[in-house]
Formats: structure tokens, C-alpha cells, sequence
């Protein structure tokens, strides 16, 4: 079949899973916390039933993007870890944008703009999480002092904000890359393009491919 000549696996099942439960997850807990920050878009928390339900879920739904941002860490963290060929896709910044792919930038599975992003979500789901459990007022706000709330409250508002942006950002770079979301919905890229976005990947996986082949003969 077409798929398995001209197609390579780049995103397993479960990994495809977990990164779309966490989109609709983060989706709704986002915009929820949008509706109480922003008084402009307090429609927002209707997405949830009602205000009233928005706010018992709100932290719920954290929760769910930070079990499912645990599991995303610990199957990608190996390709996500800084090398020093990252600085080569850093210097040809420009080409990249300009989308020239005549270059080798020497890229593994993910470049080094990905590898930033993905540090930075998780380091902001960190914050988020302690944050938000100290404000729950449900369960722990009450172990707290006010001062200690307050400070809580403000890191989760500012890391709220800016998880928001960078997945704002990382949607556009998404789209931006043309093959990358169906990549993420299927779980398969074309040989081209994986040659063209992550040439050393590419490579590792003929040669892993080509060893596998030995073993059989
Ligand atoms: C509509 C929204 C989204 C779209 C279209 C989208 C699209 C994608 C795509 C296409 C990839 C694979 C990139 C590649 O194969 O090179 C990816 C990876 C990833 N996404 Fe999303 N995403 C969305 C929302 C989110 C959200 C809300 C989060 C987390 C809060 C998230 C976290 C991640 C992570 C951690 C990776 C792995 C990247 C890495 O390991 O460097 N995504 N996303």
C-alpha cells in the first residue's frame, strides 16, 4: 500500500491521542480562564454550562492538560534535549522562515524552535499546577496565607497568559508547516517532507531501517 512505502510513522497512536485530548482540554480550561480575566469575554465561560460550572472545572481540566503534558514529557523529552547541531537550524534562521530547504540543517526529530517550546510548556504547566492548587479554594487555599495566595494568583494569571501565546504560536507554526498537522493526525509524514523539516531524522531512520534489514538477511 502506498502508506507504507512513501509514509514513516512519526507520531504513535497514543501520543496522537494524548496531544488532542490535552488540546481540547486546554482549549476549554483557557478559555475560561480567559472569561474571568478579561471582562470582554466573560461569554467564554458558557462554553462550560454556566459560570458556576466553569468555575468548578476549570481545575479539573488543569489538571487533565497536566496528567496528559506528563506523558507527552516523557515520550518526547529524548528528542527534545538541546544538541549542538541546533545551533546550525538557529543560524540558518532565515532560510527556514524563507522556507529554502536546500540547506542540511543537520535537524533531529524536532528543531531547536520546537525543542524552546516545548520547554516552555512545560515549565509554564509547572507553574500553573502549584499555583492553581494553592488558589483552589475548594480543597488547599485554606492552608495558605493571603500573601502567599496572592503571590499564587499573580504567577498563574502571568503564566496563564503566556501559555496561551506560546500555544497561540505554536498553532500558527503548525499550520505554517505545510503536512505537520496531518503528521499529527494521522500519525504519517511524506519521506519528502520529513528530508525537508528533519533531514537527520530522516537519515537515523534509513539507517535504522537498513540495520533492520541486515538482521533479517
Ligand atoms: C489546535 C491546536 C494545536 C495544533 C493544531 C497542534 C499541532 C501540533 C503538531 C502538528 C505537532 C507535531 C509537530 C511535528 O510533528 O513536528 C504538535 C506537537 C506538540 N504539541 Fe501541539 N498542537 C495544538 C495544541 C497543543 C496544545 C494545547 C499543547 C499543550 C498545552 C500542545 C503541545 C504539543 C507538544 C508538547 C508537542 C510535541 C512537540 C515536541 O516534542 O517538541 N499542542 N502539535
Amino acid at each position: 500500500m502506498q502508506r507504507k512505502q512513501d509514509q514513516i510513522l512519526r507520531t504513535k497512536f497514543a501520543e496522537r491521542l494524548c496531544h488532542w485530548m490535552i488540546v481540547l482540554c486546554f482549549f476549554l480550561a483557557a478559555t475560561s480562564g480567559i472569561s474571568w480575566f478579561f471582562p470582554t469575554f466573560s461569554w467564554m465561560s458558557g462554553l462550560l454550562g454556566s459560570p458556576q460550572m466553569a468555575r468548578i472545572l476549570h481545575p479539573f481540566l488543569g489538571i487533565a492538560v497536566f496528567v496528559g503534558l506528563c506523558f507527552m514529557f516523557v515520550r518526547f523529552v529524548r528528542y527534545n534535549l538541546p544538541e549542538k547541531t541546533d545551533v546550525i537550524w538557529l543560524r540558518n534562521i532565515k532560510g527556514v522562515v524563507l522556507k529554502d530547504h536546500t540547506q542540511p540543517l543537520r535537524i533531529g526529530k524536532y528543531n531547536a524552535g520546537q525543542k524552546v517550546l516545548f520547554w516552555l510548556i512545560m515549565a509554564s504547566i509547572v507553574v500553573l499546577l502549584i499555583s492553581g492548587l494553592i488558589m483552589w479554594r475548594a480543597y488547599f487555599s485554606e492552608y495558605f496565607p493571603i500573601s502567599v495566595i496572592r503571590l499564587a494568583i499573580l504567577a498563574h494569571s502571568i503564566a496563564g497568559i503566556g501559555l496561551i501565546l506560546l500555544i497561540l504560536g505554536h498553532i500558527y507554526l503548525a499550520i505554517w508547516v505545510r503536512g505537520a498537522v496531518s503528521g499529527m493526525v494521522t500519525g504519517y509524514v511524506s519521506k519528502t517532507w520529513a528530508r525537508q523539516h528533519h533531514d537527520r531524522w530522516a537519515d537515523e531512520l534509513e539507517v535504522k531501517k537498513a540495520e533492520a534489514g541486515k538482521g533479517r538477511s
